[in-house]
């Protein structure tokens, strides 16, 4: 027999079936809660430091107070890593309001967070020898989520509608766009574009996540190469008329995209500076805190 999965609930290891949380829990009545998810491959996480940080950081911004340690979020993640029945996984991590005594917007500062941790497979990381088989497709849309973006919150359905709304047009994803024509991010990830051997990637403000592999990517080629990385505004005609168009998220780490809307993005393949990059990101990924 299969061994079940295991969860983390409220300070407890369990078979994730028998994990439960209360009805009236903010997270699941007002999606009063944040997340995290860190990606780990080899059973290894990869750039922890910075996704505790992130997750202290959003509980901070969202004025829930946890009281744990980095050593417990890292105990946390690093026991459902081993655990794993797979050694390339994601570690899902939610820490929510908690339960109230009764639905109000409002909330009392007295209310015990619920934290809940998982783990999921992710596919192993791709090189240049190990490409994905087709770049992806997205469709823009102008961004009509809220202006925290900045803060991983669980309330998701803004990004749920893009993404959806991408995928019923036979579109891989979404690349949102603010009123004016400022790009921000996809919907469940960062957005790079390449135009003459320069990387491009729009500046951090609160209408974008600070994706911790967007930062990886940044530092990895400060750090190891002599490609410039541009942090600026960007709009949807530096996308369509870009060399090359990325995608960074813990999941995915980097993915090349070769179509946004009916426009083929450069040579409609892989391009040669996603091989160099990707190559560079694997070898020195482990390597940041
Ligand atoms: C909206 C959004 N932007 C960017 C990202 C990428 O962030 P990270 O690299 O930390 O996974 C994600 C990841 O889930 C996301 O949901």
């Amino acid at each position: 027999m299969t061994q079940p999965e295991l969860a983390y609930l409220n300070g407890k290891y369990l078979p994730r079936h028998e994990a439960k949380i209360s009805p009236m829990d903010r997270g699941f009545l007002f999606g009063d809660a944040i997340y995290e998810v860190v990606p780990c491959h080899h059973r290894k996480p990869i750039g922890l430091q910075r996704h505790i940080d992130r997750l202290q950081r959003n509980l901070k911004a969202i004025g829930i107070t946890a009281n744990k340690s980095d050593n417990y979020w890292r105990s946390v993640i690093n026991t459902l890593a081993q655990d794993s029945p797979t050694e390339h996984c994601g570690i899902y991590l939610h820490v929510s309001r908690g339960e109230a005594p009764k639905r109000h917007h409002t909330y009392n500062n007295d209310l015990t967070p619920t934290e809940f941790a998982y783990s999921f497979q992710i596919a192993p990381p791709p090189s240049s020898a190990n490409k994905p088989s087709m770049g992806l497709k997205l469709k823009s849309q102008e961004d009509l989520r809220w202006l925290h973006c900045d803060v991983k919150v669980t309330a998701l359905l803004g990004n749920v509608l893009h993404y959806q709304h991408a995928v019923d047009a036979g579109f891989d994803e979404a690349l949102l766009y603010r009123p004016g024509g400022k790009i921000t991010e996809a919907s469940a990830s960062n957005v790079f574009c390449i135009k003459d051997a320069t990387i491009y990637t729009p500046v951090l403000d609160h209408t974008l996540l600070p994706g911790i592999t967007r930062g990886l990517i940044i530092d990895v080629l400060r750090d190891n190469s002599s490609l410039t990385v541009s942090e600026q505004d960007l709009t949807l005609q530096d996308f369509l008329e870009a060399d090359e168009v990325w995608l960074s998220s813990s999941t995915r780490e980097i993915a090349p995209v070769v179509q946004i809307d009916e426009r083929i993005i450069g040579s409609g393949e892989t391009g040669p500076i996603w091989a160099t990059v990707i190559d560079l990101f694997q070898k020195h990924k482990y390597e940041y805190a």
